[in-house]
């Protein structure tokens, strides 16, 4: 087994996410603005050049691989790329194969990606009422999605709910969404809302601190905390009540930045040292320049060395500017 790869903080990185597209079949208010110019598909790398990079992270010990996008089920053909990705599981140099989607493809691909090899997916769903999942996602729906996670039940697949909090959107829905994860066997996180790229509203107006859900949740059910890891940053706990499980990602109030163990690569092969920094490193030139990967390696090595300790991001009416211009759906969070 390859050494992990160690960054100047001393974390190893262990966990690649790749957004194979930026494009999305939804367009949720906190993630997107409505009217996007998407990459034109000559500056997207192909689904070969994808499997060469991920495959080039893994030879240099990532365990942990999540396709994220955009959507990635609406990539083209993205389940060659799972399929040809799943010999890595087989070899045991995978710990973990997996992608973050909306659902609204799942009903169509979640057999096929259990048979890939995935055992566990997240699922974005901040609303369970069908007039308001219809308003935070724009275009998206909700039965569809209700559809895909059940097939993807059925399919054997573990399921994640992830529920962005959004201050007068959903926060009176919290418990409700928890229920009714835990009654059909799923874990729920909760989600800050992040400053990433400018969007048609105004983030203070939505931010809604995780201590506040916790507080509110906490004068009605048992919250344990547990010490249950997933390799991502999410903080956990159980409820004794429904007996599921609960987690909570803070990135604005309890930043968790000194475990970081993770890099994201955009669809067009940057790398992203971390989610609210702007530095990054392009991995396309490296991988086009030639067939071995000697440049290739070197050119991830050198980015990992300037890896930065953390985010910075904030969330003020004052200084309403996103804490980096481009869009969570650039990075796939
Ligand atoms: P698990 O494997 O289930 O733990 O998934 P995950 O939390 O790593 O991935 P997911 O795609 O479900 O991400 C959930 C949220 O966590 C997204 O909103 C991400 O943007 C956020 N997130 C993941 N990693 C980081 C990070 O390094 N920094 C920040 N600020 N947010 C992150
Ligand atoms: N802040 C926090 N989470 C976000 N997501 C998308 N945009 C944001 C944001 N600005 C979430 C999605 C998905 C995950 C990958 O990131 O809901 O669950
Ligand atoms: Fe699409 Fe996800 Fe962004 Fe929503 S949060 S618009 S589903 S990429």
């Amino acid at each position: 087994r390859p050494k992990p790869m160690i960054d100047p903080f001393g974390r190893a990185v262990s966990y690649l996410r790749v957004s194979v597209t930026d494009r999305c079949d939804f367009r949720c208010v906190y993630c997107m603005a409505e009217d996007m110019t998407f990459l034109p598909k000559r500056e997207v790398l192909s689904l070969e050049e994808l499997d060469r990079l991920c495959t080039a992270f893994i030879e240099k010990g990532v365990r942990k691989l999540r396709l994220t996008g955009g959507e990635p089920l609406v990539r083209k053909n993205i389940m060659s790329l799972i399929r040809s990705l799943g010999r890595h599981l087989d070899s045991g140099a995978l710990e973990e194969l997996t992608l973050t989607t909306n659902g609204s493809q799942l009903a169509r691909f979640a057999h096929e990606l259990y048979d890939c090899g995935v055992r566990r997916i997240n699922v974005s769903i901040d609303t369970l009422d069908p007039q308001k999942f219809k308003a935070v996602t724009r275009w998206g729906d909700l039965a569809k999605v209700m559809d895909g996670i059940r097939v993807a039940k059925e399919a054997g697949l573990a399921i994640k709910i992830n529920m962005v909090a959004l201050k007068q959107v959903n926060e009176h829905e919290i418990e409700s969404m928890m229920t009714w994860c835990h009654e059909h066997g799923y874990d729920l996180t909760m989600i800050e809302t992040m400053p990433l790229g400018e969007i048609n509203e105004d983030r203070t107006d939505q931010y809604l601190p995780l201590s506040t859900v916790r507080q509110r949740l906490s004068e009605r059910f048992t919250l344990m905390d547990i010490p249950y890891k997933t390799g991502g940053p999410a903080r956990y706990v159980t409820v004794e009540e429904t007996g599921g499980r609960l987690g909570f990602i803070t990135p604005m109030t309890h930043n968790f930045c000194e475990s970081c163990n993770r890099v994201r690569v955009t669809c067009t092969g940057q790398l992203y040292m971390c989610l609210g920094q702007d530095d990054m490193a392009d991995l396309r030139a490296p991988l086009r320049a030639s067939e071995g990967n000697e440049l290739l390696s070197a050119a991830i090595d050198e980015a990992i060395g300037r890896k930065p300790k953390g985010h910075d991001f904030v969330i003020d009416r004052e200084r309403n500017q996103p804490a980096v211009s481009r869009h969570m759906s650039v990075t796939g969070g």
